[in-house]
């Protein structure tokens, strides 16, 4: 395994995800460990290789975090990453100095390829024949001075010495990002170092994660029990199916319906869960009231508040009832929470365990500190692709992990305006057939269904009505929009170019099976100046 030493970079994780894609295990600790403590975790020699990762300070907030010296002495390779190259380089008795200036962005860095970390990785060749490296930088201090033993390893315009090495010792040191993207090669270098200069084993496997996280979450646990909100979403199932499978009946779901759901998909989520893993689930059927406090209310943004906070109230009768416990059971201490690790990084909290502060993320908002629960997150350091693999590997279906996203609030802010039970059936309907579809049309270029072409695609119901002819009669009934995009981060997206005849079949089967709408248009606007749902 790799040990990683995080310094509280906002891209720690990254590292940890890029040496898991080479198919490692890696494990991330505060830089702060012990000596005596790094040893043992390398006593058994299972210990391959440590990463020092970059820090989330800027050069002008101090950090005099240092690696333990122990790191050094274990005899395996290191990697220092931007301050972890400057640590090592000042703990090894090289020379770092404060910059005045912040470099920050992409950089081109002449490798110098004679290292076994950089030899033949590059992305182009000057004409001198210099192998370079498009690169991410993002550091105001330098290594000035290279510790005895180091050479030059790399270099830029402004940073000198943007890596080193001392290849007795395997330890290598770079300046710039290698686990964001920006810098093309960081994959190529990660993988050198973790399984060349590491020797590292690459045969670990996402079900092993399972194993680790199972080991957690009864260590965490104990035999206290857990509470957690189930939306049917992939990151709250993904989470429950885990916690289930390390505590069983010591959690509790709680699956709150808010009536605006899609078709039968209450139902689906408690086959799954009560039907096929035997959790238990508390299903809260609290359609009646949503629709109720809906009534008469068509802002956008009100009926979001409603939604958002009628959910909290509901789940927050439940949670009190678990937290007081009953006659066998003593009551729930921890309320568990789906939350990945783009959410931590969003909500500020991406200091890592090395400032314990936690910040929870607002899936239930901030419920744990109300309800007085210990926050459970067994989902925390994992990327969504992670965490839809590691559903599959719990045993989800995979037509259930790879779902596009659903909002919270769901239909209700697919059904514009005024939110009816009328319109949410008729939507409900609608909205089936168009997914039925687009899972049965499979694009011949690339042998994929368009479902899993686009990433998100809905239906929306437009509260007006068109004239239409049907039979001998005349129909007036509603319309509805087809909407299907195409994003790979939902800030920006493009409507799909779906195939005519899926339009059509999705039209003609609508109109035909779904009474009381008459007209199906499809949205053919772009993110911006429009958003991908209509409210
Ligand atoms: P927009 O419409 O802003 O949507 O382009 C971007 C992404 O966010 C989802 N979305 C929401 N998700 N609660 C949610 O949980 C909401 O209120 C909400 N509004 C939009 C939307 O489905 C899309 O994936």
């Amino acid at each position: 395994k790799i040990l990683i030493l995080d310094f509280g970079s906002q891209v720690t994780q990254l590292i940890a995800r890029r040496v898991r894609d080479a198919h490692v295990l890696s494990e991330v600790h505060p830089c702060d460990v012990s000596d005596e403590w790094v040893r043992a975790y390398a006593a058994d020699g299972s210990l391959k290789g440590v990463i020092l990762s970059g820090s989330h300070a800027s050069v002008y907030e101090d950090t005099t975090d240092k690696a333990p010296q122990a790191v050094f002495d274990l005899g395996v390779p290191v990697l220092g990453i931007c301050y972890g190259m400057q640590t090592m380089a000042h703990q090894l008795g090289g020379k770092v100095e404060s910059g005045h200036k912040r470099e920050f962005g992409a950089a081109a860095v002449r490798a110098r390829g004679h290292t076994a970390l950089l030899k033949d990785i590059a992305d182009f060749t000057t004409p001198e024949g210099h192998g370079m490296l498009d690169v991410w930088m993002s550091h105001g201090d330098k290594v000035t001075e290279l510790p005895p033993g180091f050479k030059l390893m790399a270099t830029t315009d402004s940073c000198p010495i943007a890596g080193m090495a001392d290849e007795a010792r395997k330890f290598y040191a770079v300046q710039f990002h290698p686990e964001v993207t920006h810098t093309k090669q960081g994959d190529a270098i990660l993988r050198r170092f973790v399984l060349d200069i590491c020797a590292a084993k690459p045969d670990w496997v996402m079900r092993d994660h399972i194993a680790e996280a199972v080991a957690l979450i009864r260590e965490q646990v104990g035999d206290e029990e857990v509470i957690l909100g189930l939306s049917g979403g992939v990151d709250s199932s993904v989470a429950a199916a885990l916690i289930h499978r390390a505590i069983g009946d010591q959690l509790t779901c709680v699956f709150v319906d808010h009536g605006l759901l899609r078709l039968n998909e209450g139902d689906l989520v408690m086959e799954m869960f009560e039907g096929k893993l035997k959790a238990k689930v508390i299903r809260v059927d609290a359609s009646e009231l949503f629709l109720g406090k809906l009534a008469g209310v068509s802002d956008p943004e009100a009926k979001r508040k409603i939604i958002g906070g009628e959910f909290v109230t509901v789940f927050k009768q439940e949670a009190a009832k678990l937290k007081a416990g009953d006659g066998g059971h003593k009551g729930a201490t921890f309320l568990a929470q789906g939350t990945i690790y783009p959410d931590v990084i969003e909500s500020g909290g991406a200091k890592s365990k090395k400032a314990v502060t936690i910040k929870s993320h607002h899936n239930v908002g901030g419920l744990p500190e109300q309800l007085g629960l210990k926050l459970l997150e067994p989902l925390r350091d994992l990327f969504k692709d992670e965490v839809r693999e590691l559903g599959v590997a719990l045993g989800l279906p995979p037509e259930m992990v790879y779902r596009h996203p659903f909002p919270g609030p769901g239909l209700g802010v697919r059904i514009l305006g005024e939110v009816k039970k009328e319109y949410a059936d008729l939507l409900r309907r609608a909205d089936d057939i168009f997914i039925q579809e687009l899972r049965n049309f499979i694009d011949p270029a690339t042998g994929k269904s368009w479902y899993d072409l686009t990433s998100q695609a809905f239906t929306v119901f437009l509260p007006v009505k068109s004239v239409g002819v049907m039979g001998d009669g005349r129909t007036y009934d509603y319309v509805v929009a087809l909407r299907a995009v195409q994003t790979s981060d939902f800030m920006t997206a493009d409507w799909a170019e779906l195939p005519y005849a899926l339009l059509k079949k999705v039209s003609g089967r609508i109109i035909n099976e779904v009474r009381g709408i008459n007209r199906v248009t499809y949205d053919v606007s772009s993110k911006p100046p429009a958003t991908i749902e209509w409210e």
